[in-house]
């Protein structure tokens, strides 16, 4: 069932998708996450990710909880592109760089939204040509489907000029409820290399064969036994705040609580993901009136390579006039049972 539970103001609407398995609580702005209710093995019902009781947060503070992140997710170098010979210029919002769509990227924007069924909500938005310094209209199209344990998130855009587009979610995900942090969490992806950052966290080109590292989680380990160890990688980042580049076309990324018997399994159509320990998370004040402290989280940020733009031969974050942006991830929302 989906129905509209709380208005924000006349445009920003609370959303809840529910069926017998999960509750997920979505917003038109910025299709943001706010909630996500599961049960665990013992039927205890807790909230998995992170985020604000007062909405006036998500539109202020810069950690996009559960936010949707566009028109470029992660950091371009210097804030600034070539793109058919011409030269844009973006926020630099970031250190020396652009983060995340800019100062008011899709992350702070209202979304249109339409309710299609009892297991859908479609979003949509068109971002203007200069929109935070892109080119072309884009016009993007999000659909949250929850089926069964199952939220399928279907991106869809289209440009009237050649621009960039790397979409992500933001969503932080805890699933013990936030009773502990995620070092008692096990992870697993299927990614044989990394890409490694610079100080500032911008990808620098260098990849990694992960083998014999701390970012070897082929099979499953422990996010504690690892985010701190002595790794040049890890230290620059401050944890885990690197690109994974998938072996795999799905289920690439398995998150597992043992003690409340919540997993969390990640399919996409894209090639990588971001994988982030919430190493800035600060103290700040989230939902229940709880401090969020870094590594109190892990966000899955499926995407494109980070500054495509200016790292690959062709780079895959372009869209042309006439092409569609068509991408899906799906989160599956586990509980096991023994
Ligand atoms: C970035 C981090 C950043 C965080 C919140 C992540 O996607 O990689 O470096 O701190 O988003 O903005």
């Amino acid at each position: 069932m989906i129905e509209v539970v709380k208005h924000i103001d006349d445009s920003i609407h609370l959303i809840s998708m529910k069926n017998e398995q999960l509750e997920i609580v979505v917003s038109n702005y910025g299709c943001t996450i706010v909630k996500v209710f599961m049960a665990d093995r013992h039927g205890h019902v807790d909230d998995v990710v992170l985020g604000y009781d007062d909405f006036n947060q998500y539109q202020t503070l810069d950690a996009y909880l559960g936010a949707l992140v566009g028109r470029v997710a992660n950091r371009i170098k210097k804030g600034e592109f070539t793109l058919n010979g011409q030269t844009y210029h973006l926020a630099v919002n970031n250190g020396p760089n652009h983060l995340h769509g800019g100062i008011k990227g899709f992350s702070y924007q209202v979304f249109d939204y339409e309710i299609k069924d009892e297991k859908t909500v479609q979003f949509h938005y068109l971002s203007k040509d200069g929109e935070e310094g892109y080119p072309g209209n884009l016009d993007l199209t999000v659909t949250y489907t929850l089926d069964g344990d199952c939220l399928k998130v279907h991106y869809h855009a289209t440009t009237s000029a050649d621009t960039l587009i790397n979409i992500t979610n933001h969503s932080y995900f805890n699933l013990s409820g936030h009773k502990e942090n995620i070092n008692h969490h096990t992870l697993q992806i299927h990614a044989s290399k990394h890409a490694c950052v610079d100080a500032d966290g911008l990808t620098t080109g260098e990849f990694r064969d992960v083998t014999g590292t701390p970012f070897d989680f082929r099979q499953p380990a422990l996010i504690g036994e690892r985010v701190d160890q002595d790794d040049d990688q890890l230290k620059i980042g401050k944890g885990f705040d690197h690109p994974f580049v998938f072996d795999t076309q799905e289920n690439q990324v398995i998150l597992t609580h043992q003690d409340s018997g919540r997993q969390l399994i990640v399919s996409t159509t894209l090639p990588q993901a971001q994988i982030y320990t919430a190493n800035y998370l600060d103290g700040r004040v989230g939902k229940y009136g709880e401090h969020y402290y870094a590594r109190d989280a892990i966000c899955i940020e499926t995407q494109n390579m980070p500054d495509a733009i200016h790292l690959e031969e062709h780079p895959s974050t372009i869209l042309k006039k006439g092409e569609t942006y068509d991408e899906i991830t799906s989160y599956q929302f586990k509980v096991i049972k023994s």
